[in-house]
């Protein structure tokens, strides 16, 4: 079941969306015991000279994946696969939570489906890189399973296996309507550092 509904995200983007599945950082090499939860990264990035990357997530949409499939819109959309509970089921909460970790089962005990999707879900499973030692160094980072950039994640959610996937959702700068576009999507979800120097 895994496997299929692995190969079907990476049929969708390498055919539907004509992006070549990352060769590291993929869902299929994330392991889900690693993740630490949003809790522990919070501990240290919610200071307001740093960037709060904390409260910019709990503003954002990502926060409030669960919730999301609460609502009569989602319902609706579950209904046609046949799904009657989508915050019960796997097909939703794949995408929609870290703790599946793209599974079609619970896949960590340490984030809760209602924690929605999380900090790791686009950074990579933490343990190993949340270290200061290892935080304070990008190179290091990488080495201990950071996915950077991070925008190699968006489309492993970002695509056409969504139900309510919009092929128009945004338009681009020369026109062209897409269903996904990284430049707009990351202004409504970003949270810099503004110690830092891009
Ligand atoms: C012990 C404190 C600590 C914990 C826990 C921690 N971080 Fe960090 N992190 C830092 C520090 C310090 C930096 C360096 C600069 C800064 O403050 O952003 C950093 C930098 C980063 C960066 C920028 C990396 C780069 O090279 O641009 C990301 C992304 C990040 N952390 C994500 C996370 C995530 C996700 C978690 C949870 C899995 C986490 N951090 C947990 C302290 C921590
Ligand atoms: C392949 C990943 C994926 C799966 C599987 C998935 N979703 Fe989503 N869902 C998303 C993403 C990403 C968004 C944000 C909108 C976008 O960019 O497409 C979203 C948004 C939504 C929304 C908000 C409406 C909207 O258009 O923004 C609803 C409702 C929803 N999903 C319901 C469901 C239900 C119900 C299921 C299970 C039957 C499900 N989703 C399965 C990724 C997924
Ligand atoms: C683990 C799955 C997952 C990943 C990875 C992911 N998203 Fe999302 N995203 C979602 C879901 C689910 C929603 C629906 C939230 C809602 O509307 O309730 C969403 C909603 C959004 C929205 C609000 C809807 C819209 O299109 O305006 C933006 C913006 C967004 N995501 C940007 C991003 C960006 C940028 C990345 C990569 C850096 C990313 N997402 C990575 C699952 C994901
Ligand atoms: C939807 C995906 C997504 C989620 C969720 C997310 N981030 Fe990020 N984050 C990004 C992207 C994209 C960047 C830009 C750098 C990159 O591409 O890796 C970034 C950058 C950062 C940076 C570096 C800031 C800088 O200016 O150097 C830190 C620190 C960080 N994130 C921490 C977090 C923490 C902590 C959480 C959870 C509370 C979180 N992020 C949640 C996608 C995400």
């Amino acid at each position: 079941m895994n496997r299929i509904s692995i190969l079907g995200i990476s049929i969708s983007l390498s055919v539907g969306i004509g992006l070549l599945f990352p060769a590291s950082g993929g869902a299929a090499d994330r392991d889900a015991s690693l993740y630490v939860g949003v809790k522990v990264c919070g501990m240290c990035h919610k200071k307001e000279d740093s960037g709060n990357q904390l409260a910019s997530w709990q503003k954002g949409p990502h926060s409030k994946t669960f919730e999301r499939l609460g609502t009569p819109e989602a319902k609706a959309a579950a209904a046609k696969l046949g799904i009657a509970d989508p915050q019960k089921s796997a097909k939703c909460l794949k995408c929609h939570s870290t703790a599946y970790n793209w599974t079609e089962q619970v896949a960590t005990e340490k984030i809760q489906p209602e924690d929605g999707v999380t900090c790791e879900s686009c950074h990579g499973p933490g343990k190993k890189y949340m270290p200061k030692s290892v935080m304070e160094d990008r190179k290091k980072c990488i080495e201990n399973g950071m996915v950077y950039p991070a925008s190699k994640s968006c489309e492993l959610c970002h695509n056409d296996q969504n139900p309510t996937w919009k092929a128009d959702r945004y338009t681009t700068k020369d026109g062209k309507k897409v269903g996904f576009d990284f430049e707009q999507a990351y202004e409504k979800i970003k949270h810099p550092n503004p110690k830092v120097k891009h």
